[in-house]
């Protein structure tokens, strides 16, 4: 085997470690053929911050399993599609409403009702917060 192929061949049994790790974290998440796009998403652009689980890290990424109480208020709700993680994720409005939708029902366990949209999400991305930890501080929610 070349080097190459060697390094290949590591690559995908990491992958099919973390794959496998994906399935037993969120059972409901993996499907018998494909995992869930709005998943690999999550995985792809967020999970190197806040972890695959969503718990994120002391001093670097906020506990995405505490953010469901954000949604209480209009305040809260927007404030999630501005912060600049969500704001300038490297995927399109339908993706985006999506994706947040997807942390929220099942890292945060807090369905948003009604669901971003699209056209929701577009228009507040379109306005990243400048001072997100500010804002965050300025939410009075009860988990805060
Ligand atoms: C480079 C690290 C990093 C990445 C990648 C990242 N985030 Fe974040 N995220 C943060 C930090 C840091 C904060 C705290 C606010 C701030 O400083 O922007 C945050 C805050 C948040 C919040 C608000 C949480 C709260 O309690 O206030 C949400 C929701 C969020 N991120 C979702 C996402 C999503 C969805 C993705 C992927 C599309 C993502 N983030 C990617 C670092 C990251």
């Amino acid at each position: 085997m070349t080097r190459l192929l060697r390094a290949i061949s590591i690559h995908a049994a990491h992958a099919a470690r973390l794959i496998g790790l994906v399935a037993i974290s969120f059972p409901a998440a993996a499907d018998s053929n494909s995992l869930r796009p709005e998943f690999e998403s999550y995985v792809l652009h967020c999970s190197g911050c806040h972890r695959l689980d969503g718990g994120g890290v002391p001093g670097v990424a906020p506990d995405l399993r505490e953010i469901g109480p954000l949604l209480q208020t209009a305040a809260g709700r927007a404030y999630l599609g501005r912060v600049p993680g969500v704001a300038q994720a490297p995927v399109d409005d339908e993706e985006l409403a999506r994706l947040l939708n997807w942390i929220l029902t099942e890292i945060a366990g807090t369905a948003p009702d009604p669901a971003y949209t699209a056209r929701e999400v577009g228009i507040l991305r379109a306005e990243p917060l400048r001072d997100p930890v500010a804002a965050r501080r300025a939410l009075s929610t009860p988990k805060l």
